[in-house]
């Protein structure tokens, strides 16, 4: 068996300029910003892999039991023919399978891709599913959707491309539509787009999952400075700063932050950048955006898409949306 094709439209220099650039931008801004993407280099895909396993965490447990439960249903709504599946920020890709098992015993399934930012992962899930669906292609695309959805790979069968783990919601809005936008120019009409996001909720259960006892995602997060150091060659002590996870209510929004639990003076070699820091100053790490169902469909709609399914777990802790482009 041939190995399966590796696309890369991210190479170790675009990553290493996209690094230069945002952390320049972001560290020099008022307040101090970094992108969510920069968490996952081999460190933080593990380190999400650890956070997934925790018992507060509830987002990948209700969304592997929807996808356990419902694939049958929703590779039914798919039509009779052949489906190619594209999975954007796919990580270890566990969650699809029961939907690339459904498509593959019905005979539709016609290629599977994973996609995402992180090469390691992408290489993981090749070598993991290598032998998985054998009349499916398999292929890896290493890219940022924010960046390469036109590179989509166009195989033979209809395209259905899958967003899971709530990533959707780590999107502000206005790259929220942007994405949607750029998806809808990259797809044909009568393909499909299907996402999972995290549901608007009690409070307390969504800050819960991002203040977990084990202190999973307080280290998830203090990785990113961890990434600066290794690849920036900055000096940030990540121990002197504290996670920080706040809901704001109106927005629906978790906002992670790290705050300078001292003053310090980091040095960032690579860009000749010296930071102060004062006790109590923030770097903004990530949003994580909750959804109510009518909203996320509307959403769809706006933006081409029409919304022909919704499943949720039996506490509507999360939803998984299907959309038609139109
Ligand atoms: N889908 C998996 C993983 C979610 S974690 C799950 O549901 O558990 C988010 C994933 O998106 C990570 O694997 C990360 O590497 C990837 N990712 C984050 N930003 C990205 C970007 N801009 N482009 C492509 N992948 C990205
Ligand atoms: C990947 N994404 C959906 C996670 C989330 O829940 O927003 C990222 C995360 N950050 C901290 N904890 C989890």
């Amino acid at each position: 068996m041939p190995a399966p094709e590796l696309r890369i439209c991210l190479d170790d220099d675009d990553l290493d300029a996209a690094l230069r650039l945002d952390a320049k931008r972001g560290l020099t801004s008022h307040p101090r910003h970094l992108p969510m993407r920069l968490h996952y280099d081999g460190r933080g895909s593990a380190m999400f892999g650890e956070l997934t396993k925790q018992p507060e965490y509830y987002q990948t447990r209700s969304e592997r039991a929807i996808l356990h439960d419902r694939a049958a249903e929703i590779a039914g709504a798919l039509g009779a023919g052949p489906v190619s599946v594209i999975e954007l920020g796919a990580g270890r890709a566990e969650k699809i399978r029961p939907v690339l098992g459904a498509l593959d015993a019905t005979g539709r399934l016609d290629a599977f891709w994973p996609f995402d930012v992180a090469e390691s992962e992408v290489r993981d899930v090749l070598l993991d599913l290598a032998s998985a669906y054998p009349n499916a292609y398999l292929g890896g695309i290493v890219g940022d959707f924010t960046r390469h959805l036109a590179q989509l790979p166009d195989h033979h069968g209809t395209r259905m491309v899958a967003f899971l783990g709530g990533t959707f919601g780590n999107f502000t809005g206005m790259e929220r539509s942007q994405f949607l936008r750029d998806l809808r120019e990259a797809l044909r009409p009568g393909e499909w787009f299907l996402v999972g996001a995290d549901l608007v909720k009690d409070p307390e259960v969504i800050l819960a999952a991002y203040n977990d006892a084990a202190g999973v995602t307080a280290e998830f997060n203090r990785n990113v400075l961890y990434v600066l150091n290794h690849r920036l060659d900055a000096d940030f002590q990540p121990d002197h700063f504290e996670h920080i996870a706040l809901w704001d209510a109106d927005t629906a929004t978790v906002d992670m932050r790290l705050r300078a639990m001292k003053p310090m003076t980091v040095d960032v070699a690579a860009l000749a950048l010296e930071l102060g820091f004062s006790v109590g100053e923030e770097i903004h790490t990530g949003i994580s955006v909750k959804f109510h169902r009518g909203e996320l469909e509307n959403l769809l709609q706006a933006t081409g898409f029409e919304p022909v399914g919704c499943w949720s777990d039996e506490r509507d802790y999360m939803g998984v949306f299907l959309a038609r482009a139109v």
